[in-house]
This record gives C-alpha cells, sequence and structure tokens, in this order.
C-alpha cells in the first residue's frame, strides 16, 4: 500500500523550510526566535513563502517570534500576480489551545490569518484576527489527523503549504506522511544544549521506520549550505516496507 505524499492529490504539496546550526538546532537552548542565518537565508525563506499558496507554522514558533514573514520583494509580487495568487499567502498557525496574544505584531500585519484549532481553542477570536478557522473535530485530534487537516486547505484553494516549524509540528506531520521535500539550511554556528529544539522533535522514529530522503539540491552561499531533500515514498507490505526507486530497503 503506498502511503507517500506524493500519491494523495487531495493534500497540499508542503515543503518544511528551517534553518539549523551545524550541531542540529534550530535555536538555542531559551528557545526563543532563531535569528542567526544570513540575509541569503532571509531571501530564499521569502522566495519559499511567495511560491507557497499557504504557510503553516506551529503556536510555540508564533509565540517565539511574534510576528510572520510577509512577501515584500516586488518580484515576487509580480511573480505571484503573474500565476493568479494573492498578494500574500494565507498564514496559518497551528494553536490546539488557542492560547495567542492578540498584542503579537502578528494580528497587525498585512497578510490573511488562518488558525487551525479544536472548538476550545476556536472561542473569542474574531474575523478581524483569523479570516479563517479550521476547527477539528475532537476524533481527529488524538493523535492530529493532518492528512485530514491538509485536505481541508486544499478545499479551500491551497494546492502548496510551506512549513515553517518548529520541531513540534514538522515531527507530527511528518508522522502523517504529510510533507514532500525539506529545505535545511547549515548554518556556522554551534548551539548545543540537551533542551534546545531540533528540525523533528516529537517521539521520533525508529531507525527501520524513519523518512527517507534524497537529496535534489546543494548549494552554498557564504558558510552557510542549502540542502534540498525530497521525502521518498515508502510502500508498507505485510510485515516491514521498501523504499521506491530502488533504494535498498531500510530493513536489510
Ligand atoms: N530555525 C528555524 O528555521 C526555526 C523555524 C521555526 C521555529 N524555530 C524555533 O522553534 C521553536 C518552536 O518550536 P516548537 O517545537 O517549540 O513549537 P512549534 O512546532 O512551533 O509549535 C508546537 C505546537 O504544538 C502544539 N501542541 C500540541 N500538543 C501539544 C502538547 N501536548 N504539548 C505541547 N505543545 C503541543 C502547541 O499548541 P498550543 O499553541 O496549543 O500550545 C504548539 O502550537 C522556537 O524556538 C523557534 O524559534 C526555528
Amino acid at each position: 500500500m503506498a502511503i507517500a505524499p506524493e500519491s494523495n492529490p487531495a493534500i497540499p504539496h508542503t515543503t518544511l523550510v528551517l534553518a539549523m546550526s551545524l550541531d542540529g538546532k534550530i535555536a538555542d537552548v531559551q528557545r526563543g526566535a532563531a535569528r542567526f542565518s544570513s540575509a541569503a537565508d532571509l531571501t530564499h525563506l521569502e522566495a519559499q513563502v511567495a511560491a507557497a499558496d499557504g504557510v503553516l507554522f506551529g503556536g510555540g514558533t508564533l509565540r517565539a517570534y511574534g510576528t510572520t514573514l510577509s512577501v515584500r520583494n516586488a518580484e515576487l509580487l509580480a511573480q505571484r500576480r503573474q500565476r493568479g495568487q494573492p498578494e500574500q499567502p494565507v498564514q496559518i498557525v497551528w494553536s490546539p489551545s488557542g492560547n495567542l496574544n492578540p498584542e503579537m505584531r502578528f494580528f497587525r500585519q498585512a497578510v490573511p490569518r488562518g488558525l487551525v484549532t479544536t472548538a476550545a481553542g476556536a472561542q473569542g477570536w474574531e474575523v478581524n484576527q483569523f479570516q479563517h478557522i479550521w476547527t477539528i473535530p475532537a476524533d481527529k485530534t488524538h493523535p492530529w489527523d493532518w492528512k485530514w487537516v491538509l485536505a481541508q486547505f486544499k478545499q479551500a484553494g491551497i494546492s502548496s503549504l510551506a512549513l515553517l516549524g518548529g520541531g513540534g509540528l514538522a515531527a507530527d506531520l511528518l508522522r502523517c506522511h504529510c510533507i514532500h521535500d525539506i529545505w535545511i539550511t547549515v548554518c556556522p554556528l554551534i548551539l548545543g544544549g540537551t533542551t534546545a529544539p531540533t528540525p523533528v522533535e516529537g517521539a521520533g522514529f525508529l531507525a527501520d521506520l524513519a523518512p527517507r530522503l534524497r537529496l535534489v539540491s546543494h548549494r552554498t552561499v557564504g558558510d552557510e549550505v542549502f540542502l534540498h531533500y525530497r521525502v521518498l515514498p515508502l510502500h508498507r507490505t505485510a510485515n516491514s516496507f521498501t523504499l521506491e526507486n530502488n533504494q535498498p530497503s531500510p530493513t536489510g
């Protein structure tokens, strides 16, 4: 049975975009905003945002930054118009609790905003704060049924999704086989610390069942390396699985 995201046209094409220290941390131990990457990485991130119909990030990320990255580059804005996309992608936060500070600058940015939450988390939010609220049924939140959530996005016209972290959200979408592409910028610093966040948090994957990737491209700008990986489809069999594309089975 194919369980690759490619095999499911009902969900948007989803691309995870992160910047990481050489030692695999996406922020320092204070878990604040990660501002360690270069101007070239910000340009890269803006291009990824500009290419998408929607942008998804976790509540932890929004609390750390208080803001989101809108498209400002004139050429990228013109390309969006040419593709028939709205000026800005919808900026969607995943927050089951809905416990977000409405005073954050995010709520004053000139971008369409969306919220993915529970019935309780949706309480009290006004249409000027979130133009789109996806309230997920309780039977789809333990664990979160991201295939179902992303299908709602697709039905709302979101065919491409940029996933901007953090590690909690990335782990949840990988668990559901909902990430197609991964861009990681390796940055020239070492953050260390066992409590510093990493690209993929959660319970983790056993090596035999871990998502496998193929390198699509790599580019160096100064001391940073821009890596583009594609998540390989998995094909389950009765007791094990094999990878497509003639890759050796990780089970041996
Ligand atoms: N370097 C980079 O490229 C990059 C990119 C993004 C983020 N970051 C960093 O990543 C950090 C944030 O990542 P994160 O993994 O902490 O957060 P996150 O992935 O942004 O958000 C975690 C989400 O999990 C939800 N959640 C669901 N069940 C939960 C549970 N049982 N316990 C806790 N949360 C639960 C939380 O919901 P509620 O809202 O209801 O609490 C929250 O929205 C920040 O330090 C940020 O700077 C770095």
